[in-house]
C-alpha cells in the first residue's frame, strides 16, 4: 500500500490509520517520484487545486495505472473537485475529512484482495476508465459551463458496447462496482443495463447508439446539484428532493444549449430521453408528469434501466440489492413502467 500526500502532516495522518491493518509506504508528492513497487493500493491526500500536485501525481501515473485501486482523499467537497480526481485516475474518491471506517472499507471492498497474493498486477480496465473520464469530463464541463465533448462520450459508450458484446453485463457490473462510486457509478451502470437490455431486445444500430449516449448523458443535471445531497445516505427532506428533481431539466437545457452553440449533434430523441427518463406511464413522474403516449420507447427503456442500475448500486454504506431482488421491484411498479419491457427485462436483469 502506498500512501502520497502533499504535507507530512497529511501523511503520517494516513499512515497511522492504514498501519493498523496494511504494510505501508509513504512519499511527499514534492519528493522524487520513487514508486518502486506497484502496490494494490494507492491513497492520496491532495489539495487538487494546487497546480504542483496535480503535477506530481501526474508524473506517478504510470505506477499509479497498476494499482488495483486509486483512492482520493479530497479536502473540498465539489464536483470539479472529484472530476479531477476521477481524471487523474481515481478509481474511488472519498471527499471531506478522513474518516477511518470509511477508508478502511473502501479498502477492502468488493474485488479487493488484501492478502499476500494480491500483488498480481491488474490489468487496467480500459473502457472502464474510458468511460469514467468521459463522465467526469461531462460533469466538469457542466460545472464550469464549458463545452462538452460529446463525440468522446459517444465513443466511450460503443466502448462500453463493445464490452458488453464480447464479455456479457455482469462482467461489467462487477468492474464498475470494484471501481467508482457514487453518481459515476451510476451513470456506468445504466449505460452498460442500457446496452445489454437494447442487445437484448435487438435494437438497431443507429437505436443502440442513441441508448447508450443517452444513458451517459441521462443524469449529466446532477452537476448542479450539491454533492450533500446527491450522497446523503438515507431519507431527503422535500426540499432536497424538490432540489434532485431539477436535474432532468438542468440536464436538458444544458444539452440543447450545446447544440445550440455547435455542431447540432445531439439528437432529439437522446434529448427526450434525458428530460423524460424520471416520467411514468401513469403520468406520476417528473418535471413534465407526461403520460403513456407521450413517452417513447428510448425513454421506456432508459427509465427501466436507471431504475434498476440505481437499486444494484454499490455504496460503502448499505448492502448491495441482489438483482432478483430488484427486478421483483421493477414488477411491482404496476402502470408505471411498459409490462411488456419489463418482462423482456427478466433475463437481462437474472442471466446476462
Ligand atoms: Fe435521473
Ligand atoms: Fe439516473
Amino acid at each position: 500500500m502506498q500512501v502520497l500526500a502533499d504535507s507530512s502532516d497529511k501523511l503520517s495522518g494516513i499512515r497511522s490509520i492504514l498501519e493498523e491493518r496494511f504494510t505501508v509506504a509513504g512519499e511527499r508528492l514534492d519528493a522524487d517520484a520513487r514508486l518502486a513497487q506497484v502496490p494494490y493500493a494507492i491513497v492520496i491526500r491532495a489539495e487538487l487545486r494546487d497546480v504542483d500536485n496535480i503535477a506530481a501525481i501526474k508524473k506517478r501515473s504510470g505506477a499509479l495505472a497498476k494499482a488495483r485501486k486509486r483512492i482520493f482523499l479530497l479536502e473540498h467537497t465539489s464536483h470539479v473537485g472529484i472530476s479531477q480526481a476521477y481524471a487523474l485516475g481515481a478509481t474511488s474518491v472519498l471527499p471531506g475529512t478522513i474518516n477511518r471506517i470509511k477508508l478502511l472499507a473502501a479498502l477492502n471492498e468488493a474485488g479487493v484482495d488484501t492478502s499476500a497474493s494480491s500483488n498480481a498486477t491488474a490489468q487496467p480496465d480500459n473502457a472502464v476508465e474510458t468511460a469514467a473520464t468521459a463522465i467526469a469530463s461531462m460533469f466538469t464541463a457542466v460545472t464550469l459551463g464549458q463545452p462538452l465533448d460529446v463525440d468522446g462520450t459517444k465513443e466511450a459508450g460503443r466502448q462500453i458496447a463493445d464490452r458488453i458484446t464480447q464479455h456479457g453485463l455482469s462482467e461489467w457490473l462487477t468492474t464498475v462496482r470494484r471501481h467508482h462510486e457514487g453518481t459515476y457509478q451510476h451513470c456506468l451502470l445504466v449505460t452498460g443495463v442500457a446496452i445489454d437490455f437494447g442487445l437484448s431486445l435487438g435494437v438497431g444500430r443507429t437505436d443502440l447508439e442513441r441508448l447508450y449516449t443517452a444513458a451517459m448523458f441521462h443524469d449529466i443535471g446532477k452537476a448542479r446539484i450539491p454533492l450533500a445531497i446527491l450522497d446523503k445516505p438515507g431519507r431527503l427532506d422535500p426540499e432536497e428532493r424538490a432540489m434532485i428533481e431539477t436535474h432532468p431539466v438542468t440536464g436538458y437545457e444544458f444539452l440543447k444549449g450545446q447544440n445550440l452553440k455547435g455542431k447540432d449533434n445531439i439528437s432529439p430523441e437522446i434529448l427526450d430521453a434525458v428530460r423524460h427518463h424520471h416520467e411514468y406511464l401513469d403520468g406520476s413522474g417528473y418535471p413534465d408528469a407526461l403520460c403513456a403516449e407521450n413517452i417513447g420507447d428510448i425513454v421506456r427503456i432508459l427509465t427501466i434501466s436507471d431504475i434498476f442500475a440505481a437499486l444494484i448500486e454499490h455504496r460503502h454504506y448499505k448492502p448491495t440489492m441482489p438483482r432478483a431482488e430488484a427486478y421483483n421491484i421493477l414488477c411491482g411498479m404496476n402502470g408505471k413502467l411498459e409490462k411488456a419491457l419489463v418482462n423482456s427485462f427478466k433475463q437481462v436483469a437474472l442471466t446476462r
